[in-house]
């Protein structure tokens, strides 16, 4: 709660709550002091160590560094932008299918929202796409709300989370470990084959480093971009005068998918180990403790965001921190802010009068991981 301090220790989560913009955007920026690998914080299991081996969004520099590199070229704004044509026929033909099936209602989510963006991530890394219930379930088992006993510290409910994700995780590990081989032996334009054969540090990555990293962006590239097009329906459903403006100017499209993105905030926070002693506002935290920056209570920092729960079209800037901030801001930020607008530009277009539908009801995923619906009927 903001009540207690923008900085503050909670004694129950065994952490410190970070929620004020100003201060989380510290935190995410001084990656020295407030490192990404969390070390003992958090638990270890030798079979999941392969998802952490590559896993980059984990690591500081300099192999943060070496190996988000290896990653970017397949993302920078350019490359991404000549994806553009693939997402509107990929948008087109799931739409389709789904006016085939029935013409009157349409679950977004299960239509469009989750096998647009896994179909673009897996043709990027050559996975086939038609693999995609794995990618869905390994994906649902990695963002679960874990069954919380008495003991609601964070680093409990993260050993529990491992735990129940461990089967899915294996499965990944051993499907990805293959895919890699077979890569290696038969290479084709794709990144997990390039990545067979690029060096960091001056060294070839092992099979077993491409899993984690293979791994990172395949469920980084789809289920916050699933949640950010259902999340913009909702919002615009929530709103309809926003909606009407939307309609009838599309450059504003852009500007709800942003304000969308600060108001449902897909990933709710993100976690940082203390590596010394650090001031941080009023408040002076120990090295080796566990900090969680709270994006979505920094995304509603009123001193940042005049009357934040307003959705507001017109509302410049936007620094909304959804991304991230510092070294490991988002990777695929530019491909989903695209995938985002071309797919809702075309929806809106074919569907003029889209409503969400009360029967049956939306359903949330768990807020506690990923802030976004997990079946949306319209
Ligand atoms: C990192 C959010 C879409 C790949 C991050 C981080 C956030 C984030 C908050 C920072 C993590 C940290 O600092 O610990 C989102 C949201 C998305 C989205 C809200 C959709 C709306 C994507 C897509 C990809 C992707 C489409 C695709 C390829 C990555 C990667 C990283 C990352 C590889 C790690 C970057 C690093 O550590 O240097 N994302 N992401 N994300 N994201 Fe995204």
């Amino acid at each position: 709660s903001r009540r207690q301090g923008q900085v503050h220790h909670d004694d129950r989560q065994r952490c410190w709550q970070v929620l004020g913009h100003p201060e989380v955007s510290a935190v995410l920026a001084d990656h020295t002091t407030f490192s990404s690998d969390l070390g003992d914080l958090m638990p270890r299991q030798p079979d999941l160590d392969l998802l952490t081996r590559g896993n980059f969004v984990r690591m500081d520099p300099p192999r943060h560094h070496r190996l988000r590199g290896l990653a970017s070229r397949a993302f920078t704004p350019r490359t991404v932008t000549g994806l553009a044509p693939r997402i509107a026929t990929v948008t087109a033909e799931l739409l389709d299918a789904a006016d085939e099936r029935d013409r009157d209602r349409l679950d977004l989510i299960d239509a469009l929202a989750y096998p647009l963006p896994v179909i673009v991530i897996a043709e990027l890394l050559g996975l086939p796409a038609a693999d995609r219930p794995m990618f869905r379930r390994w994906a649902d088992a990695l963002f679960n709300q874990p069954d919380s006993g008495p003991d609601t510290s964070l680093p409990r409910l993260a050993e529990q989370a491992v735990r129940q994700a461990a089967p899915a995780v294996r499965e990944m590990n051993s499907y990805l470990l293959d895919r890699i081989q077979a890569a290696r032996s038969h290479p084709a334009d794709d990144l997990t084959s390039r990545l067979t054969t690029t060096e960091a540090d001056g060294q070839r990555l092992t099979d077993e480093e491409i899993v984690g990293f293979v791994a990172l962006l395949l469920i980084a590239g789809h289920i916050t971009t699933t949640a950010t097009l259902g999340n913009t329906v909702l919002c615009l459903d929530e709103h309809p005068d926003a909606a009407a403006q939307v309609r009838a100017d599309r450059t504003l499209l852009p500007a709800a998918i942003e304000e969308t993105l600060r108001l449902r905030t897909p990933f709710p926070r993100l976690a940082r180990r203390t590596t010394t002693d650090a001031a941080l506002g009023p408040a002076l935290i120990p090295a080796g403790e566990l900090v969680v920056a709270w994006l979505t209570a920094a995304n509603r920092d009123e001193r940042m965001f005049p009357e934040p729960e307003r959705f507001d079209l017109h509302r410049q800037p936007n620094p909304h921190l959804t991304f991230g901030h510092g070294i490991h801001f988002c990777l695929g930020a530019p491909l989903a802010r695209l995938e985002a607008n071309i797919a809702l530009g075309i929806l809106l277009d074919r569907y003029p009068d889209i409503t969400v539908a009360t029967d049956p009801p939306v359903r949330h995923r768990d807020p506690w991981t990923m802030v976004g619906p997990a079946s949306l009927p319209l």
